[in-house]
């Protein structure tokens, strides 16, 4: 089996069913200065339909990516392609107004549409399917929610109905569901593989384990080379040039997902979702999402996601990322029983707008720098409507949608989640007076991490399987925040603004733009 991560690090060290179904996806690295009409930076869903679309408006486009092509979060997604927002349309009624939540609709139902365009004009093999999607009742939340949220979408144009069962699930014959017709799903890296092909068809290149710094309005440099470029695109899922705005209209949560066989024929293919757990002490209030996938002749595998919590603070509800694994299996197994034994485990990171919407089209302040970030559990979809917006922006067309997701808006109404999300960020730095959770380096495990006190100073430190022991900075070089260890995903996580580090002081995930700085300290 190919793996994505095979001896290097992608965005974490569990393995997606995804990537250990699909051969890496990888292109040439740089070798020269590049001058090009479009750089584009980041080789996940955002990044490769934003090159399409503008290779098929006649742009000349360069693609750089630092891992291959999915490695990022788009390889951990679960691929529900939904019209269905996290947050619900009532929400976003009281935010953006009943004209807003109909054009989310609408744009949503649009990215839709485009990638099955997109999968029909390239002749995609990524088992794409329309199905339905059933969001029932959380036990937490209130039945009126539900009837809410009906009427919400109905004001919104979207094909939905009340129906008095949730078909599939294990009870599901007495349990009330908002249905959602014509949704869809697909196998995420095939659609990546058709889209790179598209994109290197039009004429586009993409370069893999090409790192951009330096991102400015004349371009970046990529491994050293000069890249100019008219139009810089940062797909980088949180924007890696972010020093004072986008950090503080969204948060980073960890998301949990299982995966394992059913016997095929058993279920229907659809989409099935909870509401929210309305008395969860995080602003982004966590839910599961299920769906199946094609495993083979004789079975379909299960993928169960959810047990979300904010990136970094885990300990914070006393809920060890095991624990969150076993949780999420307890809750399956209860609606799905017939899951066979957990065939896959990973976690991955989701960015959390705190006003629902994704940032999608001019970066504030810049003309000529364009973002896509923000797009919560909706990345999909979020992700191709952003592409849209900039390939019109690029070509000088107004796109309807461009105001609805324009990353400089600022929306007063969601203050008390923006308060409640400040004072969680700010809390974070006690951990520079907190104790560490190591007395000395000798308790760490080879292929463990965690952190140590010298005086004032804080060390994150890990144990490689040679018994190496590596030293850094625990200072976050974004905003100065504690770094802390995932032990599921082997990486330093900052529990501000969702920067990520591997073991070895790598950056992997923005808004910090360097590594951690090594430390020598004695074995
Ligand atoms: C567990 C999980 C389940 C999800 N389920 C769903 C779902 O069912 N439906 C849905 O719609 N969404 C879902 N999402 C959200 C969705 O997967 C993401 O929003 C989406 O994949 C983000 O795509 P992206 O291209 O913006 O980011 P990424 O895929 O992370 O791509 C960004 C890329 O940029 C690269 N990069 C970063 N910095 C640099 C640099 N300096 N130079 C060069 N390259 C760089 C990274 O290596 C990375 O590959 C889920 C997410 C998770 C984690
Ligand atoms: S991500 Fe902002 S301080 Fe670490």
């Amino acid at each position: 089996m190919n793996k994505l991560n095979e001896g290097s690090f992608t965005s974490g060290d569990t393995v997606s069913f995804w990537m250990d179904a699909t051969a890496v996806i990888s292109c040439t690295t740089p070798d020269q200065d590049i001058n090009t009409e479009v750089l584009i930076i980041g080789g996940g869903i955002a990044g490769l339909t934003t090159a399409y679309q503008l290779l098929k408006a006649g742009k000349k486009v360069v693609l750089v990516e630092d891992g291959f092509i999915g490695s990022g979060e788009t390889g951990r997604t679960t691929a529900h392609l939904t019209s269905a927002l996290d947050d619900r349309y009532y929400f976003l009624e009281d935010i953006f107004g009943k004209d807003g939540a109909a054009l989310a609709a609408e744009s949503h139902t649009a990215a839709i549409d485009e990638i099955e365009n997109t999968v029909r004009s390239l002749k995609i093999d990524c088992s794409f399917k329309r199905v339905n999607g059933y969001l029932f009742l959380h036990e937490n939340d209130k039945e009126e929610n539900l009837d809410k949220e009906y009427q919400a979408t109905q004001r919104a144009g979207l094909p939905t109905a009340i129906i008095e069962e949730t078909p599939g699930i294990n009870g599901g014959e007495t349990i009330r569901s908002l249905r959602f017709s014509h949704q869809a799903q697909f196998h995420i890296l095939q659609y990546l593989k058709g889209l790179a092909d598209g994109i290197t068809a039009l004429g586009g290149t993409i370069y893999t384990q090409a790192h951009a710094t330096d991102i400015n309005k004349k371009g970046a440099t990529v491994n050293g080379y000069t890249f100019s470029a008219q139009h810089i695109v940062v797909a980088t899922n949180t924007p890696v040039n972010d020093l004072f705005t986008m950090h503080t209209k969204q948060h980073a949560y960890r998301t949990y997902v299982i995966a394992g066989k059913i016997p095929k024929g058993k279920l229907p293919y659809s989409l099935w979702w909870e509401t929210a757990d309305e008395e969860s002490k995080w602003v982004a209030k966590p839910y599961h999402y299920v769906r199946l996938e094609h495993f083979d002749d004789k079975y379909d595998l299960l993928i169960s996601g959810g047990e979300d919590h904010k990136t970094g603070q885990e300990d914070e509800e006393g809920i060890s990322q095991s624990d969150r694994f076993a949780n999420l299996e307890f809750w399956t197994r209860r609606y799905f029983p017939m899951l066979d034994d957990i065939s896959y485990r990973w976690s991955g990171q989701v960015m959390e707008p705190v006003d629902s919407l994704g940032f999608m089209g001019k970066n504030p302040g810049d003309d000529n720098i364009y973002i896509i970030s923000g797009d919560s559990g909706n990345g999909m979809t979020h992700t191709t409507i952003g592409a849209m917006i900039i390939r019109d922006s690029i070509l000088g067309i107004k796109n309807k949608w461009e105001d609805l997701y324009n990353p400089a808006r600022i929306t007063f109404k969601t203050s008390g989640d923006f308060i409640k999300e400040a004072a969680n960020m700010a809390s974070q730095y006690l951990d520079w007076i907190s104790a560490s959770d190591l007395q000395n380096t000798a308790d760490l495990p080879a292929g463990e991490g965690g952190l140590i006190s010298i005086g004032l100073k804080k060390i994150a430190v890990y144990r490689d399987y040679n018994n190496t022991l590596k030293a850094f900075s625990a200072v976050c070089p974004h905003l100065g925040c504690i770094i802390q260890w995932n032990n599921t995903e082997k990486s330093f996580d900052c529990p501000c603004h969702g920067s990520r580090f591997t073991t070895d002081g790598t950056v992997i995930n923005g808004p910090a733009a360097s590594d951690l700085q090594p430390i020598g300290i004695k074995k």
